[in-house]
């Protein structure tokens, strides 16, 4: 290698280096802002525990609250809804935990197990597909008359189990509770 190669050679390193550490500097800063909006601020650590009127929500109906920044879905089922997710094969589904932060975690995904009274009327969760992210959309949506999600094309039921397509885990079950007969209390 002459020394004009040689030179040229690390001239080239110096060059790729130099733009390395800018492009990290420049990834650092815009990453930054990011990392930022995750810090819960203290305003939404003052909503770490929210409580809902549900004495409108009738049968048949859903209403979407915002907690912690993230849609929650309360649905109050009618019958028929209730029957389609008790029917369902528990061992076929593709996601077979509750996903209920209600319980410990290895529940099966029963629709007992993830709604929140023992008839199976009301059923909470958090409005996020666990595909990517998006706010399904509800009100009979999808193949199995629960929830569906555009963006990638998820189906959940009625229990907001996932059916088919690519989302991996049923519908998450936040912490919930009933503190009077119309009263909810989300965290
Ligand atoms: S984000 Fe819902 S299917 Fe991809």
């Amino acid at each position: 290698m002459s020394n004009a190669e040689d030179h040229h050679g690390t001239r080239r390193d110096f060059i790729y280096y130099a733009t390395a550490g800018a492009g990290a500097v420049i990834t650092g800063a815009a990453v930054w802002p990011l990392v930022n909006q995750m810090n819960p601020s203290a305003d939404v650590l003052a909503l770490a525990s929210i409580r809902v009127d549900v004495a409108d929500v009738a049968p048949g109906t859903q209403l979407t609250v915002l907690w912690q920044g993230k849609p929650v879905f309360i649905r109050r089922r009618t019958e028929a809804e209730i029957t389609a997710a008790r029917e369902v094969d528990v061992a076929a589904l593709p996601d077979p935990l509750a996903n209920n932060d209600n319980l410990t975690g290895a529940e099966p995904a029963t629709d007992e197990n993830r709604t929140l009274d023992e008839a199976g009327e009301w059923m909470v969760q958090m409005g996020v597909c666990t595909h990517l992210g998006c706010v399904p959309l509800g009100d009979g949506a999808g193949d199995f008359g629960g929830w569906f999600c555009p963006c990638h094309g998820s189906h959940y039921d009625t229990a907001g189990r996932i059916r088919k397509g690519p989302a991996p885990r049923n519908l998450p079950v936040p912490t919930a509770s009933f503190v009077d007969d119309t009263t909810l209390q989300l965290g």
